[in-house]
C-alpha cells in the first residue's frame, strides 16, 4: 500500500551546453531522495528537463551555425546520457520544446490574461541573455570598462529600449507572498536563505515582463501572435507539464501530485522559484510547493565550478575514474546539501578509500570470505547471541535516524548514520576474533552467531546504502543470496533484524571499491 505521494523537480536546465557536475549535483541528489522515497512506501514523481528556448539558446544555435531547434534536439541525448550514466531514475523529462509544454503554457497564460492579470507595456531596462534575466539598474555593477555587468556571472547586460511586452502584476503579490512565507516556515529551505528573500519582497516588487518581441524562439502567446513568452515564464511550468498538468485526457495523476513536495534548485535561481513562481500559482489559484530547497554551489579552488570558467569537468570523467556508485556517493556525503561545498580530487579520493574501500567493501569481502571458509558459503543459523549484540543495538534505532535526516534532506547525515554501523561492524569482527573462535570446537555455536549478526547488518547497510549506490547494494543483495532490492517499497519492515535466512549461499565477488591508483587522477 502507498504513504502517498512524493514528487520532487530539479531545474529544467538551460541546453545551451551538456551537463556538467554542478547539474549533475542537483539530480542525483533528486534522485537519491527519490530513491529513498520509494523504498519508504511513497508513489514518487521525479521531473527534470531541458529548457530550449529564449535569446541564450537562439544565440548558441546561430553561433555554431545550427537553427534553434537542431541545437536542441543535437544537444537533448547528452542530458539523458548523462543521466542514465549515474542511474537517475527521473519518471519525466520534459523538453520545453515538446508539444504537450506549448499545450500547458498557453493553457496557463491564458488563463492569467483571462483572469485580468497581464497587460501590455514597453520594457525600458537592463537584461542579462546568459542568466535570461531583467535587472533593474540598482542591481547592476560595473566591470574595469565602466560597462554595466550581471551581478551574478559579470558578463555585460543588454539595454531594452522600450521592447513591446506582456507583463504580469507581480507587484500586487508583495503581501501575499509575506502572508504565505509567514504561515508556511517550511517553503524556503534551508532557513538561511529565507531572510534573504523576505528583504527582497518587503523591498517591493516590481511588474514582471512575461513576453518578448524582438525574437522569436519561443512559445507563442495565443492571444498576441507577436510574442513569446519569456523563458522563465515557460520552463517554470515544465513542472506542471512534468507533473501531469497536459494529459490531453487529463487523469486524476496531476491532482495526486501537485502541489509537490520539492522544487530542488541552486540558490542563484531561489528568487524565481520563491517569489516569481508562488506569485504565479497563486494568480492562477493554484496550490504552491511544499518546500524550494536551494542547496548551495560545488567550488573549486574556492570558485563556483562552471563550464564557462573552464573548470566544468563532465561527470563521465569522474565516473570513469571511481565508478557511478562512489561518484553519487562521495557528492551526496561530503558536500552539505544546501551549504558551498569544495570539491577537489584529493578529497574524492580520500572518501573513496576510508569510506568505500576500507569500510563497506572490506565488510563485505572479510564476511563473506569467513562464511566461506568457516561455513561452506552459506548462512549459519545463529542460535546464541543473536537476540542482543552491539550490532542490533544500533541497527534497531537506524530507521529512526536514517529517516530523520531524509526528512530534513540531510543526504551528509544519513550516509554517516550507516557508515556508523558498517565502522561499529569491522570493529565487532576485532572484537569477536572469529578466527580465533574457529580453532576451538566447543565456540561452534558462537562463531555462527558471530557470522551470522556480520552478514544481517551487512544486508541492512545494503539497504540503507541503496539510495546513495544502487548498484552496490543490488551486487550485496546477489552476494547474500536475496532477490531484487529494487522491489523494497518499506525499508522500514525491511531493516528489522533477523531476516537474513539461513542456509542462503554467500558469495564472495571481486572487491567492491577496489583501491585506487591515485597516480592518474584527471584535473579538477
Ligand atoms: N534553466 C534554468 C532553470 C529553470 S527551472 C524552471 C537554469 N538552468 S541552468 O542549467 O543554468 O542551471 C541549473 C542549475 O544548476 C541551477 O540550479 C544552478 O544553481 C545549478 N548549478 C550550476 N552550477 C553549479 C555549481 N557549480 N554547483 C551547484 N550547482 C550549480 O538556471
Amino acid at each position: 500500500m502507498s504513504k502517498g505521494t512524493f514528487s520532487v523537480t530539479t531545474p529544467i536546465y538551460y541546453i545551451n551546453a551538456a551537463p556538467h557536475l554542478g547539474t549533475a549535483y542537483t539530480t542525483v541528489a533528486a534522485d537519491t531522495i527519490c530513491r529513498y522515497q520509494r523504498m519508504n512506501g511513497y508513489d514518487v514523481a521525479f521531473v527534470t528537463g531541458t529548457d530550449e528556448h529564449g535569446q541564450k539558446i537562439a544565440e548558441t544555435a546561430e553561433k555554431n551555425g545550427m537553427t534553434p531547434q537542431q541545437w536542441c534536439d543535437s544537444l537533448a541525448p547528452a542530458f539523458k546520457e548523462a543521466w542514465e550514466l549515474l542511474d537517475i531514475n527521473y519518471t519525466d523529462f520534459v523538453r520545453t520544446t515538446e508539444e504537450r509544454q506549448t499545450r500547458t503554457v498557453q493553457d496557463f497564460w491564458c488563463g492569467l490574461y483571462d483572469a485580468g492579470w497581464l497587460y501590455k507595456g514597453a520594457y525600458e531596462g537592463w537584461y542579462c541573455v546568459h542568466e535570461e534575466t531583467y535587472y533593474a539598474e540598482s542591481d547592476l555593477e560595473k566591470n574595469d570598462e565602466g560597462e554595466f555587468v550581471c551581478p551574478d556571472c559579470k558578463r555585460p547586460v543588454r539595454r531594452a529600449a522600450g521592447e513591446e511586452n506582456w507583463f504580469f502584476k507581480l507587484s500586487e503579490f508583495q503581501d501575499r507572498l509575506l502572508a504565505f512565507y509567514e504561515e508556511h516556515p517550511d517553503f524556503i529551505r534551508p532557513a538561511s536563505r529565507k531572510n534573504e528573500i523576505v528583504s527582497f519582497v518587503k523591498g517591493g516588487l516590481q511588474d514582471l515582463s512575461i513576453s518578448r518581441s524582438s525574437f522569436d524562439w519561443g512559445i507563442p502567446l495565443p492571444f498576441d501572435e507577436g510574442h513569446v513568452c519569456y523563458v522563465w515564464a515557460d520552463a517554470l511550468l515544465a513542472y506542471f507539464t512534468g507533473m501531469g498538468y497536459d494529459q490531453i485526457e487529463r487523469g486524476d495523476e496531476f491532482e495526486r501530485r501537485w502541489p509537490i513536495q520539492y522544487h530542488f534548485v541552486g540558490k542563484d535561481i531561489t528568487r524565481f522559484h520563491c517569489v516569481i513562481w508562488p506569485a504565479m500559482l497563486m494568480a492562477a489559484g493554484m496550490p504552491v510547493a511544499h518546500t524550494v530547497f536551494g542547496h548551495g554551489f560545488l567550488l573549486t579552488k574556492g570558485e563556483k565550478m562552471s563550464k564557462s570558467k573552464g573548470n566544468g569537468l563532465m561527470p563521465a570523467d569522474l565516473v570513469k575514474v571511481f565508478g557511478v556508485d562512489a561518484y553519487r556517493y562521495y557528492f551526496m556525503s561530503d558536500v552539505q546539501f544546501g551549504h558551498d561545498g569544495s570539491i577537489s580530487m584529493e578529497r574524492m579520493v580520500q572518501v573513496y578509500n576510508a569510506d568505500l574501500a576500507n569500510t563497506w567493501g572490506n565488510l563485505v569481502s572479510r564476511v563473506t570470505n569467513m562464511t566461506t571458509k568457516y561455513f561452506e558459503g552459506a548462512v549459519p543459523a545463529a542460535s546464541a547471541g543473536a537476540e542482543s549484540n552491539p550490532l542490533r543495538e544500533i541497527a534497531d534505532a537506524l530507521y529512526a535516524e536514517y529517516d530523520a535526516c531524509m526528512a530534513e534532506v540531510d543526504f551528509t547525515g544519513a550516509a554517516a548514520a550507516v557508515q556508523k554501523l558498517a565502522g561499529r561492524v569491522n570493529l565487532y569482527v576485532e572484537e569477536s576474533a572469529p578466527w580465533a573462535l574457529a580453532k576451538d570446537p566447543e565456540k561452534a555455536d558462537e562463531l555462527a552467531a558471530v557470522i551470522y549478526n556480520c552478514l544481517e547488518a551487512i544486508r541492512i547497510i545494503a539497504l540503507y546504502m541503496a539510495p546513495f549506490m544502487p548498484n552496490t547494494s543490488a551486487d550485496v543483495f546477489g552476494r547474500l543470496g536475496l532477490g531484487d532490492i529494487a522491489e523494497v517499497t518499506d525499508i522500514e519492515a525491511a531493516t528489522a533484524w533477523g531476516q537474513l535466512p539461513a542456509g542462503n549461499p554467500i558469495e564472495i565477488g571481486d572487491p567492491l571499491f577496489p583501491r585506487l591508483d591515485v597516480d592518474n587522477l584527471p584535473e579538477l
